[in-house]
C-alpha cells in the first residue's frame, strides 16, 4: 500500500494505491453514508459493499446530468442524511464525478471519498478534485473543484474491466509518461506484455507513478491557472476526435497525442526521434494513429473548445519525452497544422 498525500489550500486528501477495496469500511463514518455506484459495478462488487443505503445509477456518461444530482439529493434527504453525512462513490470516472459534485453541494458540502474502479479514474479522474456533470451534450459544464478525503485504487478491481475500458484508461497513463515521467514511458515500452495482461503488481507501481505526477501538478496549481494545463496534452485534437467519432476518451486522446507530438516537431520544440518513439508506443498498445476526421469537422470542433480564449488556444507541446510546455497559439495555426497533416502520407 502506498499513500500519496495531496494538500492544497483548505483541503487534505489521500490516494491509497494497492489497498484492498473492502477496507473502505474502516475509512468511513459508522452512519449517515450514501453509496453511489453504477449497475455494472454493483453487479460485480455490490455483495461486499459496506452496509449503507446504495444508490445505483445506469452506467455511462448519460448519468452525468443535473437531474441525477437532484434525484440523489432527494433520496439522501429521505434517508435522513444530514450535514454530518458522507458520500462514498464506488465506480469509474462517471460515478466519482457525480459523487464528488453531489457531496460538494448537498447541504452546502459534506464529506466524501471514492473507491476508484476503472484505470481511467485511478490514474486521472479521481485525483485532483475536479467533479461535475454535463449540460446539453457539453461535458463538465457544471461542477466544482473539491478534494475527496480519500481515494482507494485497488488494482485487483481492474481485472474485471472490459478490454476497451482498460485500454481507454491506459492512454491517460501514457499521457502522464509523455508529459512528465520518462521512466514510466520506458516501463510501458519494456513491459507492454505484462501491462496488457494486467499484472496487478506492475499495475500498482504504474498507477502510483501516474498519481504521484498528477498530485504534484495539482498541489502546485489546483485551479488550473498555469501548470495544470499540461494535463491537457493531446486533448485539443483528442476531444474533437472523441466528439466526431464517438470513440472512448482514451482512444481519441491517443490520436490527439500523436498529432500533438507531430505538431511539436513541426514547431521545432521536440526532436523527431522522440515523436517516433511516442508513435511506436501508441501503436504497440493498438491505438490508431490517424483519426479519420475531415479538417473541416476538426476545425468546427476545435473552434468550440473550452480551452479557447478569443482567437487563441492553450496548446500543450512536448519538448521531449517526460517534458511538456503550454503555449497560447492562434486557433488558425492549430487547424492549418491538421490540414497539412491530414494530407500527408502516413507511415
Ligand atoms: N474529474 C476529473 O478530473 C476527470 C478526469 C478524466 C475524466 N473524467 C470523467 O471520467 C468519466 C469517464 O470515466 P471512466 O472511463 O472511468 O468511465 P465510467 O465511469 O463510465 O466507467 C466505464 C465503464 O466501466 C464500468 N466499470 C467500472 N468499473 C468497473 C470494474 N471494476 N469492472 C467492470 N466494469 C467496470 C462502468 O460501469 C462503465 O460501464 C468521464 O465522464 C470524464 O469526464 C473526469
Amino acid at each position: 500500500l502506498e499513500i500519496i498525500h495531496i494538500e492544497t489550500p483548505g483541503s487534505r486528501s489521500e490516494v491509497r494505491i494497492g489497498e484492498e477495496w473492502r477496507r473502505v469500511a474502516h475509512l468511513i463514518p459508522e452512519r449517515g453514508i450514501a453509496i453511489i455506484t453504477d449497475e455494472n459495478v454493483f453487479a460485480i462488487y455490490g455483495n461486499n459493499f459496506p452496509s449503507s443505503p446504495v444508490f445505483v445509477l445506469p452506467p455511462g456518461e448519460r448519468s452525468k446530468q443535473l437531474s441525477t444530482i437532484e434525484d440523489l439529493a432527494g433520496k439522501m434527504l429521505e434517508s435522513g442524511i444530514d450535514r454530518s453525512g458522507f458520500v462514498l462513490g464506488i465506480g469509474g470516472g462517471v460515478v466519482c464525478d457525480i459523487a464528488g459534485f453531489l457531496a460538494s453541494v448537498y447541504m452546502r458540502g459534506i464529506r466524501c471519498g471514492y473507491v476508484s474502479t476503472t484505470l481511467l479514474s485511478q490514474v486521472d479522474a479521481s485525483t485532483g478534485g475536479k467533479n461535475g456533470v454535463d449540460l446539453g451534450g457539453v461535458k463538465n459544464v457544471i461542477g466544482t473543484i473539491r478534494q475527496p478525503e480519500f481515494v482507494i485504487c485497488d488494482p485487483e478491481m481492474l481485472l474485471t474491466l472490459p478490454a476497451e475500458e482498460y485500454l481507454s484508461g491506459l492512454a491517460e497513463m501514457i499521457k502522464t509518461a509523455i508529459i512528465g515521467d520518462s521512466d514510466l514511458f520506458r516501463m510501458l515500452e519494456d513491459h507492454h506484455g505484462e501491462v496488457l495482461r494486467r499484472d496487478t503488481g506492475l499495475l500498482e507501481m504504474l498507477v502510483s507513478r501516474s498519481v504521484r505526477f498528477k498530485a504534484k501538478v495539482v498541489i502546485e496549481d489546483e485551479n488550473e491557472k498555469g501548470l495544470r494545463r499540461i494535463l491537457n496534452f493531446g486533448h485539443t485534437f483528442g476531444h474533437a476526435v472523441e466528439t466526431a467519432l464517438s470513440v472512448r476518451h482514451g482512444f481519441a486522446i491517443a490520436s490527439g497525442m500523436a498529432l500533438a507530438a507531430e505538431f511539436s516537431v513541426e514547431k521545432g520544440l521536440c526532436g523527431i526521434d522522440d515523436a517516433t518513439r511516442i508513435n511506436r508506443l501508441l501503436q504497440l498498445y493498438g491505438y490508431d494513429k490517424i483519426p479519420d476526421v475531415s479538417p473541416s469537422r476538426i476545425e468546427e470542433l476545435v473552434r468550440h473548445d473550452k480551452k479557447k480564449s478569443g482567437d487563441d488556444i492553450w496548446f500543450v507541446f512536448i519538448t521531449g519525452i517526460g517534458q511538456a510546455v503550454f503555449r497560447k497559439v492562434p486557433v488558425n495555426e492549430v487547424i492549418d497544422f491538421y490540414k497539412r497533416f491530414s494530407v500527408k502520407p502516413q507511415g
